[in-house]
C-alpha cells in the first residue's frame, strides 16, 4: 500500500464527527450550512434531472456552464476568460485540487503551502512526489511577510498552493498580501494553485481578490471555485477550474482520467445560479455576517476570546488568553464530552509546529442550532480546570 495513506491516522474531523454522534452534541465541527440552500437551484437541478440530459456530458464542463462561469467571474472580479480554452467544470474544488497538483507536480519538486491548511493538501501533495515547504501563520492576525515567504521560496519552488479566504482563519487576504505573493512567484518562476472555494462567503462589505487577476499572474495561476460553497449545497461537489489555455490543456488530461465528468443536471442549476443577481449573493452574505455576530457576541458575552472572521462559515477562539491548562484538543473533546458541543482544533490544520490554543466553530447555523450551542456553552469557563 502507498505510504502516503496507509499511514494517515484518523483524522481529528472523523474523531469529533463521532464523538458528536456518540454524545448527541450540536455539530459546529464540520463546515456545512443546516438550511437547505437556494430553492430556485434546486428546482433547476431536479428539472434537469427529471427532463434534461443525463448522459456524459462534455469533458470540459456544459458550454452554459462554462460561459456563465465566464461571465459570472467578468462580473464579479473583472476577469476576461475564455469559456472554451481557460475553463474546466471539476467534481468539487476537492477533485480541481487533486488534478492540479498531479498534473504540474514533478517528484522532488518543492511546494509552498501555508499552514494552517486544508487537510486534503499535503496528502496530495506528497502523493505526487512534491516536497512542502511550509509557511506557518499565526493568530490573531494570521498573515505572511517577506521574510516569511523568502524562508519558503528556493529554486526549486515549482508551484505555492494558496487558500484565500483562508479556513480555518476567516483571514480574507486583501491586494498588498497578495502583491507580495505575486512578486515571489514571479521571481522564482513558481504557479500559483489558488483555492479560492470561499471567494464570495465574506464580509464587512470585503470584495475578494483573486490572485489571477494581478499583473503578471494571468499566465501562472490556477484559480479554483465551488459552487458547493457559493450556493451553500456542500454535498453538490462542483468545482470550476480557470487557468490560461497552457495550463489548462494539462489539468484536462488529468481530470479526463480521474472523474471525466461532473453530474449534467447540477452543471445545469449551477449554471442558472451564477447568473442570479447581485442581491442573490449580498443577501446570503448579509445571512451569514448576521450569523457570525450572533455567535461571536454570544460567545463574547460568556467570556470566549474571539478572533477576527472575515471570511468562510467558521469563527475561531484562541484560549491562549484564558490560561486554561489544557490544549485544542484536550478542549475540544471536554466541549463534546461534557458540554455536547463539537467544534474542531485548530491544530488539526498544522502538519508541523502547530498553533495549540485555537478552536473552529462553524456558525453557519439557524439561529435555534446556534443559540442552542451557547446555552450548553455558558458555564464553560466557570468550570474549567485551571
Ligand atoms: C479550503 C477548502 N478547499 C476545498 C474544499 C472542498 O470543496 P468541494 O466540496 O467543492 O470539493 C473546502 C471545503 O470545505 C475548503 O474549505
Amino acid at each position: 500500500m502507498n505510504p502516503v495513506f496507509a499511514n494517515l491516522p484518523v483524522s481529528v474531523f472523523e474523531v469529533m464527527s463521532q464523538l458528536a454522534r456518540t454524545h448527541e452534541a450540536i455539530n459546529l465541527g464540520q463546515g456545512f450550512p443546516d438550511d437547505p440552500g437556494p430553492e430556485d437551484v434546486r428546482r433547476k437541478a431536479a428539472e434537469a434531472v427529471v427532463s434534461g440530459w443525463n448522459q456524459y456530458p462534455s469533458m470540459l464542463g456544459l458550454p452554459e456552464l462554462r460561459q456563465a462561469i465566464a461571465a459570472h467571474y467578468r462580473h464579479w472580479h473583472g476577469l476576461a476568460l475564455d469559456p472554451d480554452a481557460e475553463i474546466m467544470v471539476t467534481s468539487g474544488a476537492t477533485e480541481a485540487i487533486a488534478g492540479s497538483l498531479l498534473a504540474l507536480i514533478e517528484p522532488g519538486d518543492e511546494i509552498v503551502m501555508f499552514q494552517p491548511l486544508y487537510d486534503a493538501y499535503l496528502p496530495l501533495v506528497q502523493r505526487a512526489g512534491g516536497v512542502p515547504r511550509f509557511v506557518r501563520l499565526e493568530p490573531p492576525h494570521w498573515r505572511f511577510t517577506a521574510e516569511m515567504l523568502a524562508a519558503a521560496f528556493t529554486p526549486k519552488t515549482k508551484l505555492v498552493l494558496f487558500n484565500n479566504p483562508l479556513n480555518p482563519s476567516g483571514t480574507v487576504f486583501g491586494r498588498a498580501d497578495l502583491e507580495l505573493l505575486a512578486r515571489f512567484c514571479q521571481e522564482f518562476d513558481a504557479v500559483a494553485v489558488c483555492d479560492e472555494v470561499w471567494e464570495h462567503v465574506i464580509f464587512d462589505g470585503r470584495r475578494h481578490v483573486p490572485l489571477i487577476s494581478l499583473p503578471g499572474m494571468r499566465e501562472r495561476c490556477v484559480k479554483i471555485g465551488s459552487a458547493g460553497k457559493i450556493f451553500s449545497l456542500t454535498g453538490w461537489k462542483v468545482g470550476f477550474v480557470c487557468a490560461a489555455p497552457a495550463i489548462l490543456r494539462v489539468l484536462a488530461k488529468a481530470h479526463q482520467f480521474i472523474t471525466f465528468t461532473t453530474a449534467p443536471n447540477l452543471q445545469a442549476a449551477v449554471a442558472y445560479g451564477l447568473a442570479k443577481t447581485d442581491a442573490y449573493f449580498e443577501g446570503m452574505r448579509r445571512d451569514f455576517q448576521a450569523s457570525r455576530d450572533r455567535f461571536a457576541d454570544g460567545l463574547r458575552s460568556l467570556g470566549f476570546p474571539v478572533l477576527d472572521a472575515q471570511g468562510t462559515y467558521f469563527l475561531n477562539v484562541d484560549l491562549a488568553p484564558l490560561g486554561l491548562n489544557e490544549d485544542d484538543e484536550t478542549f475540544c473533546k471536554r466541549l463534546v464530552v461534557e458540554h455536547k458541543v463539537a467544534t474542531i482544533p485548530v491544530s488539526a490544520f498544522y502538519a508541523a509546529d502547530p498553533i495549540r490554543s485555537v478552536v473552529r466553530f462553524c456558525f453557519a447555523k439557524r439561529d435555534a442550532t446556534l443559540d442552542g450551542a451557547l446555552d450548553r456553552l455558558s458555564d464553560v469557563l466557570r468550570r474549567s480546570p485551571a
